[in-house]
Order: C-alpha cells, then sequence, then structure tokens
C-alpha cells in the first residue's frame, strides 16, 4: 500500500539553518510530476539570503496599548489618554508583548479580535479614528512612525500591482521609488536581482503580474512572494504581514510561511497575523500571540502554549490541530456568550498571572519607567 506522500521525503537542514533539502527515499517511488511540483516549490531558495549583522537587529516591543473607538466623535482628542469614556468602545485593553530577532512571531485569534488593529498599532497605521495610547519600541527605546518606517517593512494583505508589468519590471520601478537616493541604477539592479534570488522570483521574472482570475497573472504564492520582494528592495531587519496566507492553497501557505521562516532565521524579526494556519504551518512558527476581545490570551512558544493550555485543563487533543483548538477556545460563540466570554476572561487572566505573562507586564513597565525618567530630561516619547 501506498505511504502517505511526505514519507517520501526527509527533510534536511544545512549548517544555517536556512535551506531546506528534500532527499529521495531510495525505496520510495513517486511520480516524476509529484517530484517536480515539490521541488520547485520546496527548494526554497534561502542560500541567497542576506544575514541581518547582530548591530541592525531589533527586539521589538510594545507596551500596554489600549485603543477605543469614539462613536459619538471621531477622532476625539487624545487627552484623559487611559481613562474610558461613557461613548466609548475599547478595541484594545493593556495589549503588551515583544518579538526578538531571528523569531516567527505569529499573531492569531479569532476573527474581529483585534489582531489586524493590533498590527496597525504596531505600525502607527489606520489609526484615524481612534484614541490610543501605549509605547512601541525598538530595542527597548520608544520610536515614532518616521524611526519605525525606516527599519521595517509592512506587507499588506492585499496588495496592488500594475497588472501589465512583469516582475522584473514591477522590482525596477519599485527600486527606483523605495531606495535611498544614494544608489546608482547599477546598485538598484542588482539588489532587484538578489531579491528575485531571495523569494525565488527568477523564474516567473519575465511574466507579467496580471490580474488574478481575469487576465493571465503569475500564481497566488507568486504574487504573494512579489508583495514581500517589493518590501526587501530596502532589506529590512523588521517585518509585518497581515494575513500572508490568505487566499493560498495551503501547499503554497506552507511556501510562503516557510520563506518567512527563513527570513527570521537570518536575523530578521518577523511578525505576522495568520488566519487558521494548518498544523503544518503551525510548527514552523518560533511564537505565537493569541489575541481573544482584545487582549493577550498568551504569548509565548508552542510549546509553551501546550502546557499553558493543559494546566488550565483545556489541552489540545491528539491529532488535532493546535491553532484551531486555542481560536476555537477563545471564540465568542452566538447564543453562548456568557460561557464564552467565562472562559476568555479565565484565560487572559491565568496568562496575565503566569510567569510568562508577568515576565511581559515587567519588560514593559520597565520600558514605561524608562521614557517617563527619560520625558523628564525632554527625550522623544511615542507619539501616535
Ligand atoms: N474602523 C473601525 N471602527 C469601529 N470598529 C472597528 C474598526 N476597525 C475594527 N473595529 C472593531 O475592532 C475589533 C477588532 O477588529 P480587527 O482588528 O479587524 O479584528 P481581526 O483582525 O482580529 O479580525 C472588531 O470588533 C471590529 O469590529
Ligand atoms: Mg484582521
Amino acid at each position: 500500500m501506498r505511504k502517505n506522500s511526505d514519507d517520501h521525503f526527509r527533510f534536511k537542514r544545512n549548517m544555517t539553518g536556512v535551506r531546506c533539502n528534500i532527499e529521495r527515499n531510495s525505496d520510495q517511488q513517486m511520480s516524476n510530476e509529484e517530484l517536480k511540483r515539490r521541488q520547485c516549490t520546496w527548494v526554497v531558495q534561502n542560500d541567497f539570503v542576506e544575514r541581518i549583522p547582530v548591530d541592525k537587529q531589533i527586539l521589538f516591543s510594545w507596551c500596554n496599548i489600549n485603543l477605543y473607538k469614539d462613536d459619538s466623535n471621531p477622532g476625539s482628542s487624545s487627552t484623559d489618554r487611559e481613562k474610558i469614556l461613557p461613548q466609548e468602545k475599547q478595541i484594545l485593553a493593556n495589549v503588551s508583548g515583544n518579538a526578538n530577532p531571528g523569531e516567527l512571531l505569529v499573531i492569531m485569534g479569532p476573527s474581529g479580535a483585534g489582531k489586524t488593529t493590533l498590527l496597525n498599532c504596531m505600525t502607527f497605521r489606520n489609526l484615524k479614528n481612534f484614541r490610543v495610547s501605549g509605547l512601541i519600541c525598538i530595542n527597548n527605546l520608544p520610536v515614532r512612525q518616521i524611526q519605525l518606517a525606516s527599519q521595517s517593512a509592512y506587507v499588506q494583505q492585499d496588495d496592488i500591482f500594475i497588472e501589465y508589468l512583469t516582475v522584473r519590471e514591477h522590482l525596477i520601478f519599485q527600486s527606483l521609488v523605495k531606495m535611498e537616493s544614494h544608489f546608482s541604477y547599477d546598485e538598484r539592479l542588482d539588489r532587484v536581482e538578489r531579491v528575485m534570488k531571495e523569494l525565488s522570483l527568477k523564474k516567473c521574472e519575465h511574466c507579467s503580474i496580471g490580474l488574478p482570475g481575469i487576465k493571465k497573472s503569475i500564481s497566488g504564492g507568486e504574487r504573494k512572494r512579489l508583495a514581500l520582494a517589493s518590501e526587501f528592495l530596502t532589506n529590512p531587519s523588521l517585518l509585518f504581514c497581515d494575513e500572508p496566507t490568505t487566499g493560498l492553497d495551503s501547499f503554497m501557505a506552507l511556501n510562503v510561511v516557510q520563506m518567512l521562516k527563513g527570513l527570521a532565521e537570518s536575523g530578521r524579526t518577523v511578525i505576522a497575523t495568520l488566519h487558521q494556519p494548518s498544523s503544518e504551518l503551525f510548527q514552523l512558527f518560533d511564537k505565537i500571540c493569541l489575541i481573544a476581545d482584545g487582549r493577550t490570551a498568551f504569548l509565548g512558544t508552542t510549546t509553551e502554549a501546550s502546557s499553558f493550555f493543559s494546566e488550565l485543563h483545556l489541552p489540545c487533543s491528539k491529532n488535532f490541530n493546535p491553532a484551531d483548538h486555542y481560536i476555537q477556545l477563545l471564540s465568542i460563540i452566538p447564543e453562548k456568550e456568557k460561557e464564552c466570554e467565562r472562559i476568555v476572561n479565565g484565560v487572559c487572566y491565568a496568562f496575565a498571572k503566569s510567569v510568562l505573562g508577568m515576565k511581559i507586564s515587567k519588560a514593559a513597565q520597565e520600558v514605561e519607567v524608562t521614557i517617563k525618567l527619560s520625558a523628564l530630561l525632554k527625550i522623544n516619547k511615542t507619539e501616535y
């Protein structure tokens, strides 16, 4: 009987821990088509991934983020920052955390929990009609939007491309727009070449980007990688991605997440929100941040998550996708609101009181104390 196709391969990491090699198991046979498909997608060309030098690596943290939507008066003043006014809806409540260089941190949670809003707070985006308080820090120092933008890249969920351009033309155009003015044209072309190799786009460099489903186009996975490539021209140390796998089949999603993991392993700090990751994807995450009802329900490694929920007598059963388990556990189901809220409150409270939760809040408090002292000395403070 034919075994599961994955049994035919052994995935091996090389010295840098980045490259994925596929080795054919000699006593097993697999169709040429399947082998070709897997090799095309799986031999991730991470040999070319540029390492980020230690002095450019980023410890990214967010401290006590509170975000309110004022329904009666959008764009209300930011006085009384910590007070909830009667007409306001709190969307994020005291959310803190951090992501280290070399780590792929994935923000997960039920729909409407506040994942995108948190990512927006982290990147100072789309916050016009909200009242926000808290700090965003790089290496424990608060930053403003402009400082963050110069060191990071943000890959949006739906990227807009000019359909008539080829992949190569698009990247050259982006290099002219995005790279700093001191780069010569040849240096920009070199960078484009390098980024195409890093993100496995050489194969389709002369293909038109097109419009999915309307005009012959590159594949969904290539489109996502092109969005990443556009942001990579500036070689950022910190990368944010909102739902990078949405609209991709499971195999392509795996390919994109494998790539994000490779980029993290090269010294970058990678933060992504993911909707319903498969168990295969879940295993690739270094850390997960679970958001429920605008609060942190958990932040730590996948192994720590497993122990945390087991200790709460809410373990994930064997052969069940842990991501699905956590998301279901933290969802507010219509007509069962009270019961679900009780579980969510319990989990959030338990995490806040856990060793991991206390460590995060202590780090946030330390940053705040430093800032208060700095403010006294008239040094920068974060402003939304
Ligand atoms: N512009 C907005 N105005 C009012 N409420 C909003 C706005 N954006 C988001 N929200 C609310 O904030 C909550 C979190 O939304 P979001 O961050 O998009 O969730 P997620 O990304 O986890 O699905 C939801 O209850 C949503 O209705
Ligand atoms: Mg979202």
